[in-house]
């Protein structure tokens, strides 16, 4: 991430509390769909075409298990956890205020990762994380990677899209196997498991209309079982 990834955030985004998440502001774009279609049309002009701006809105599943962290800290406090595909970073986030021993976040776009930082420095501005907080932000593909050595992995809405569901599974499900709890939100996305999972919650996140073509989506917080 360099000066120009996070000068793209400020430009774009401002902090916004996170809807079923008010402890945690984040840099949200005041036009979610506008920013995508804006670099939709840029990539036009030519390679290299940037990243969807995930980054820039609270998805449902980052909400819920965000929520989900605080109001159940026990299920990250003293361990260390990694959250992975952060976007904004409101579960590493969360899971910082649940009082991880150390906390790890990994996302592809170098953009997202540059929101990540800009978002812990301003939850710490305003009180709502520690000053010492520390989060190691790593923009790198680790599917299919052996891991540093964490207890919890965290994953909102990892599971978008079918290629990306198709490699993170299995990978998931092997740390499993390693003995790594792994918790993923999802809000009903078609990649999501519905074998080999326990469901540990259900939670109703407030959702954008323009992004998820509803008000509310009911989110599933769910521990992966090995295959
Ligand atoms: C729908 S967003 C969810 C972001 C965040 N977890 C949340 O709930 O707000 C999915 C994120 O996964 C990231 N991603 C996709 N493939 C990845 C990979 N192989 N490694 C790390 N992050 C990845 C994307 O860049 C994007 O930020």
């Amino acid at each position: 991430m360099t000066d120009d990834h996070r000068a793209f955030v400020l430009a774009h985004a401002r902090p916004a509390p996170v809807p079923l998440v008010p402890e945690i502001e984040v840099y949200q774009a005041p036009d979610f769909v506008a920013l995508w279609e804006h670099l939709c049309r840029s990539a036009l002009a030519g390679p290299p075409a940037p990243a969807p701006p995930y980054w820039a809105t609270a998805w449902a599943g980052g909400q819920a298990l965000a929520r989900y962290l605080l109001d159940r800290p026990e299920a990250v406090r003293g361990f260390r956890v990694l959250d992975f595909g952060s976007g904004s970073g409101i579960v590493a986030i969360a899971a910082a205020q649940a009082g991880a021993a150390s906390i790890v976040a990994t996302d592809i776009d170098p953009v997202a990762c540059a929101a990540l930082a800009l978002n812990v420095q301003h939850n710490v501005a305003r009180g709502a994380l520690a000053s010492d907080t520390s989060i190691e932000i790593v923009s790198e593909d680790w599917i299919g990677h052996a891991l540093p050595r964490i207890d919890v992995l965290l994953g909102g809405d990892i599971l978008y899209e079918s290629p990306m569901a198709a490699r993170v599974t299995p990978w998931l499900r092997a740390l499993a196997g390693q003995g790594t709890r792994v918790l993923i939100a999802d809000p009903g996305r078609n990649y999501r498991p519905e074998t080999g999972c326990s469901r540990l919650d259900v939670i109703a996140v407030p959702c954008e209309p323009a992004i998820e073509s509803a008000d509310v989506g009911e989110t599933q917080i769910l521990q992966l079982h090995p295959a």
